[in-house]
C-alpha cells in the first residue's frame, strides 16, 4: 500500500477545454429576460462560470510562485480614482428626478465590459523562447489556452448566453425601470474625452519582440482596469442597491454582486502571470537579456500614473458635458448643481505608485 506524501503535488497543467467549463449548476442565471453567464447551487448561492478549473489552476499557479519565493503583484487600492459622480452625488440626481447622467455611466460600464472581449485577440508569442526560465506549468502558459478566452466570453457572453454587458444591462434597467438610453454613449465614448478613448500606443521596451511586449502591456494595462473596476463596482451596488432610488434594490444589488463575483479570476490571473514574468529574464531582439521585474514594473508604473491622472478627469469631462441639460428635469436646476458639487469628493492621486523604477538600475 503506497502512502500519499504529505503534500501532495498540485497540478499546474490544464487544458482549455478544462479552463473553460463549468460544471453543471441547479438553476441557471437569467437577467433581463436573457440567459446569462454562470447559475446557482442547490443552496442558493451563485457561481462564476468557468471555474471548475480555472479557480483550483490560479490558486496552484499562485501557490507555487509562493512556494519559490516569489511575491505576487498587488495593485495598491489607494491608488484607485473615486467614481465620479460619487455614490452621493449619484442619489442626490436620481432622487431629483435627474436619470440621464446616471443611465449613461451605466451604459458606459456596460459597454466597456462589452469590449471585454478584445483579450482574445492578444497575441502570445512562442514563451519559451523568449523566456529565459521555462514556463511550463505556469499560467503564462496558459494564457491562449484557455485563459484569455474564459476571460472574453466572462465580459462580453458566449454564444446565447450573456455576460456582464448583458448583466449590467439587466441591473441598470431593473433598477431605473427600462431607462431611455442616451444615443450618444458610444459615440461619445469612440469621439475625444471620453473614458473609451484609446491613447496613442507607445513602445515602453523596443528591445522586447514587440509581439511579447504588447501582450505584457495588454495584461498589466487589463490588470489595473479591473482592479479600478471594483470601486465603479462598488459604487454600482451603493447606489442601485439603494430603496430611495432604485426600484429593484434587491434584484439589482444582487445582479452586480454577481458580476463582481465573476471579476475576482481576471484580476488573479493576470496578477499571477505578470508576477510569474516579473520572477523571470526576458530575452531581448538583440540576444541580450532584462529582468522581467524591470519591464513589468516598468508598464505598471506608466500605466498607474497616466490612469490616476486621466480616469478622474475623463470620468468628470464627460459627465459634465451634459449634466447642466440634464438638470433641467429638476425643479430647480441652480440649487441641484450647487448641492451636487458641495458632495464632490477631494482626490489626489497618491505621488508615487509602488512600482517605480529603482534607482540603481541604469
Ligand atoms: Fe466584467
Ligand atoms: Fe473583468
Amino acid at each position: 500500500m503506497s502512502v500519499a506524501p504529505a503534500t501532495a503535488p498540485e497540478r499546474v497543467t490544464f487544458t482549455s477545454a478544462e479552463l473553460l467549463e463549468s460544471g453543471s449548476y441547479e438553476a441557471p442565471l437569467i437577467a433581463g429576460g436573457v440567459r446569462c453567464h454562470g447559475g446557482f447551487e442547490d443552496d442558493g448561492g451563485y457561481r462564476s462560470p468557468r471555474m471548475l478549473h480555472r479557480g483550483p489552476a490560479i490558486e496552484a499557479w499562485q501557490s507555487q510562485l509562493r512556494s519559490e519565493g516569489q511575491s505576487l503583484v498587488e495593485i495598491p487600492k489607494a491608488l484607485m480614482p473615486p467614481q465620479y459622480p460619487n455614490v452621493d452625488q449619484a442619489k442626490l440626481l436620481l432622487r431629483h428626478g435627474v436619470r440621464d447622467p446616471i443611465v449613461r455611466t451605466l451604459t458606459i460600464i456596460s459597454i466597456v465590459e462589452g469590449f471585454g472581449a478584445i483579450i482574445r485577440d492578444v497575441k502570445v508569442p512562442a514563451l519559451h523562447e523568449l523566456v529565459v526560465e521555462p514556463v511550463e506549468g505556469t499560467s503564462l502558459a496558459h494564457l491562449d489556452k484557455g485563459l484569455f478566452e474564459a476571460h472574453a466570453r466572462d465580459e462580453s457572453g458566449y454564444r446565447d448566453e450573456g455576460g456582464h454587458k448583458q448583466m449590467w444591462e439587466a441591473a441598470r434597467d431593473v433598477a431605473l425601470e427600462n431607462p431611455k438610453i442616451p444615443g450618444d454613449v458610444l459615440l461619445r465614448m469612440m469621439g475625444g474625452g471620453g473614458p473609451g478613448q484609446r491613447r496613442k500606443v507607445e513602445r515602453p521596451f523596443p528591445q522586447l519582440d514587440q509581439t511579447l511586449e504588447r501582450m505584457i502591456q495588454m495584461m498589466a494595462r487589463v490588470c489595473v482596469v479591473e482592479v479600478f473596476a471594483e470601486g465603479t463596482f462598488d459604487w454600482g451596488e451603493q447606489v442601485l442597491s439603494d430603496a430611495e432610488v432604485s426600484a429593484a434594490p434587491e434584484a439589482a444589488g444582487t445582479m452586480v454582486r454577481h458580476i463582481r463575483a465573476d471579476e475576482k479570476p481576471h484580476v488573479e490571473y493576470l496578477r499571477t502571470g505578470l508576477s510569474e514574468l516579473r520572477a523571470r529574464t526576458l530575452r531581448t531582439v538583440d540576444g541580450k537579456t532584462i529582468a522581467g521585474k524591470t519591464v513589468v514594473d516598468g508598464m505598471l508604473h506608466n500605466m498607474l500614473h497616466e490612469m490616476t491622472r486621466s480616469r478622474p478627469r475623463d470620468q468628470r469631462e464627460d459627465l459634465r458635458g451634459s449634466l447642466a441639460e440634464a438638470m433641467e428635469a429638476a425643479a430647480d436646476p441652480a440649487a441641484l448643481l450647487e448641492e451636487f458639487d458641495s458632495l464632490e469628493s477631494v482626490w489626489t492621486p497618491p505621488a508615487t505608485t509602488g512600482f517605480e523604477p529603482s534607482s540603481e538600475a541604469a
